[in-house]
């Protein structure tokens, strides 16, 4: 079985709905789930009918369960960034940092790695302690765009080192010429504090740099995340049978399968009892497997319903997805 589940699709098909039934049903049958929600207009908690924060907390046996809260996640990534830039540019007095990370706040892609930080302190903080860690997945643009956001910044990131080599080769050329330049002297030995604000000046070698120490260490954490999207995570689609939240799911499937990050299945949810539309699925995810859950007339208005709605398909498919 995968570490990881994510329900991904078009508003309102039911990914909720469907993480929160799988949690629940795998939970009972003696798999250790948390579920976490990662849709800031949260609902997980609405459907357990009970209050879900920022800290897992105990919903039944084997069942844990959180609201990511992103605002605190923003907050927290852009104090970091902030911390970042005022140890590592303390000597460059042109960089005012505060109205820099005021707009750093409303930057796109601020929101995305707050997600990513999200996720990547979920998995090293519970992951050893539970089974499955299932994510109910916010509107199909902003997941598209964390989930997307390690093989992106990864490009980034190479580029930038690359760049700060050829800063060191330059620095290296100088104290050639001239042993006493300013800008190779005084500089922080490899290991220092860069929250203690060091200033960092004139780093010769790859190996005493703060900046190449800090984008090779972005670097690891962008390919382990983007390890956990492709290799550990069991990624399902949901969609309702109409055009378009097929057209979404069909959408979803091709930009993740540009990043290397395969769909495995398809949860044709609210379907009818003559299971109207599957045919269509099926059509057009090929290779894919199309699991069904019926509407259930009355809607969803208990935990119990979370019992009688069918996930069979699916919950067998996470189990024997390696
Ligand atoms: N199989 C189902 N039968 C009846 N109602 C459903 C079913 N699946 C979802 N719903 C209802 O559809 C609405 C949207 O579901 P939700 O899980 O919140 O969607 P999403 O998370 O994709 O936005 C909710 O009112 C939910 O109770
Ligand atoms: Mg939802």
């Amino acid at each position: 079985m995968k570490k990881i589940a994510f329900f991904l699709g078009k508003g309102g098909v039911g990914k909720t709905t469907i993480s929160a039934t799988v949690a629940c049903q795998m939970s009972r049958s003696g798999t250790k789930i948390l579920i976490v929600s990662l849709d800031p207009a949260h609902n997980l908690g609405d459907v357990f009918q009970t209050k879900l924060t920022n800290e897992k907390r105990p919903l039944d046996t084997n069942l844990d369960g959180m609201e990511i809260d992103l605002s605190a996640w923003v907050a927290r990534y852009l104090d970091e960034s902030r911390k970042e830039i005022k140890a590592n540019y303390a000597y460059h007095s042109a960089i005012n940092v505060d109205s820099y990370i005021n707009i750093l706040k409303y930057s796109p892609g601020t929101e995305e790695y707050a997600v990513l930080w999200a996720i990547e302190h979920i998995y090293q903080e519970y992951a050893a302690a539970c089974d499955l860690i299932i994510f109910d997945t916010p509107p199909t643009a902003l997941t598209l765009r964390f989930l997307a956001m390690p093989s992106i910044t990864s490009l980034w990131v190479r580029e930038l080192s690359a760049m700060r080599e050829k800063i060191l080769k330059k620095r290296q050329t100088i104290l050639a010429i001239n042993p006493d330049a300013a800008i190779v002297k005084n500089f922080s030995p490899a290991g220092a504090d860069a929250s203690e604000e060091t200033p960092v000046q004139g780093a010769m070698d790859k190996k005493d740099d703060q900046i190449y120490i800090k984008l090779s260490g972005i670097g690891k954490r962008l390919a382990e995340l983007q390890r956990l999207f492709s290799r550990e995570s069991y990624l399902s689609v949901v969609v309702n049978p109409d055009t378009l939240s097929l057209a979404e799911a069909l959408r979803i499937r091709e930009e993740l399968g540009r990043l290397g990050v395969h769909i495995n299945s398809v949860c044709l949810n609210k379907a009818s009892p003559e299971g109207a539309g599957r045919e269509n699925v099926e059509k057009n995810f090929g290779d894919c497997p199309v699991f069904m859950s019926r509407l259930l007339a009355e809607g969803v208005r208990a935990v119990s319903d979370l019992g009688v709605i069918d996930v069979e398909g699916v919950k067998n498919d996470i189990k024997a997805a390696r």
